[in-house]
């Protein structure tokens, strides 16, 4: 009997605890500051050898993911097999992707998967890449990639590629997420955003979009460790074009707040929000009553931060 290698890595869903846009650059993106913070709800990806590359995804929102070559997993599998030298290195694999990390929430799933792929097929390949040289080749594959492979809380620059650990105590926060019966696509939330700041520049706003800046009071909240005042500090310049495009998000937020919430927001480019609860209590006070509020299609409890893609023991050769 041939013993197929395989090898599953393990990925965090993640929040921007703050997500300052800067104004659209000429490539299209936007330049960003934003606090990344990876939460306990994963993915689990693995490689195998196969006759030719492919991948099957099951689990929460499968339908949803494509499963051909414009699947992020398999775009990094490109990727890296272009990094380390081409097929010789780097045969083909079937990648499996196993979903908890809801699809198009703004909870940075397809971007887990792809970190997850680019450590199993490291670790399938033999390709020796560090930490570094894995992020190079993850900025390449999607903003949200790079940050998928630390985890931790980050802070992260350019198109969120560039990132810094945020030193904080090892304080556990604990999260409740409201899932939204429906989706947002990032792109188009960003588009929101600019013609919302064009109509607000032509109406006379001033400064509203300059460039991003790191919100000090929530470093300073995060260095405390108290939940309170993280609450407090919590911001995402994409939560006005998300409520805009998903008007339902407005009631959910408002719900989690009167429930005793210590902060809310709309993570990312939505349409999941997140609330900050004081411990684990509380969150789970505040997930059954958000469930029975009916203002969300379903809730998870979930703390961070967790680490970033780790590989998990293979359950078939673990003793
Ligand atoms: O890099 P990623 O594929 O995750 O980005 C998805 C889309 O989100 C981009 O094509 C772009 O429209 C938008 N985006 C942006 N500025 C960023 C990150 C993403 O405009 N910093």
């Amino acid at each position: 009997m041939t013993i197929v290698p395989r090898v599953t890595a393990r990925v965090p869903a993640k929040l921007n605890l703050q997500l300052a846009v800067g104004p659209r650059r000429a490539d299209g993106y936007h330049g960003l500051v934003t606090v990344f913070h990876a939460v306990s709800l994963f993915d689990e990806v693995t490689a195998e050898c196969a006759a030719q590359d492919g991948v099957t995804v099951t689990g929460e929102g499968a339908d949803r993911v494509p499963a051909d070559q414009d699947n992020l997993a398999l775009r990094a599998v490109t990727a890296l097999r272009a990094a380390v030298g081409g097929a010789a290195r780097a045969p083909a694999v079937h990648i499996s992707i196993t979903k908890r990390i809801p699809v198009a929430a703004g909870l940075a799933g397809g971007s887990a998967d792809a970190a997850g792929a680019l450590v199993a097929c490291n670790e399938l390949w033999h390709s020796g890449l560090d930490q570094q040289q894995l992020g190079a080749v993850a900025a390449k594959v999607g903003s949200d990639v790079t940050f998928a492979l630390i985890g931790g809380t980050a802070v992260g620059r350019g198109r969120g590629e560039r990132l810094t650990p945020a030193l904080a105590p090892a304080t556990a926060y604990h999260w409740v997420l409201a899932f939204a019966d429906g989706h947002l696509s990032t792109p188009e939330v960003y588009a929101m955003l600019d013609r919302q700041r064009a109509a607000g520049a032509k109406a006379g706003a001033k400064g509203s979009h300059p460039e991003p800046t790191l919100d000090a009071p929530l470093m300073t909240a995060l260095r405390s460790g108290d939940p309170t005042r993280v609450g407090r500090a919590l911001s995402n310049d994409l939560q006005p074009a998300a409520v805009a495009m998903f008007p339902a998000l407005r009631k959910t937020l408002a719900a989690g707040l009167e429930l005793g919430a210590l902060g809310a927001l709309v993570s990312g480019s939505g349409p999941t929000c997140a609330f900050l609860a004081s411990n684990a209590d509380r969150a789970l006070g505040l997930a059954v009553s958000l469930s029975g509020a009916g203002v969300c299609r379903s809730v998870a409890r979930v703390t961070g931060p967790v680490p970033g893609t780790l590989i998990l023991p293979d359950p078939k050769t673990a003793k």
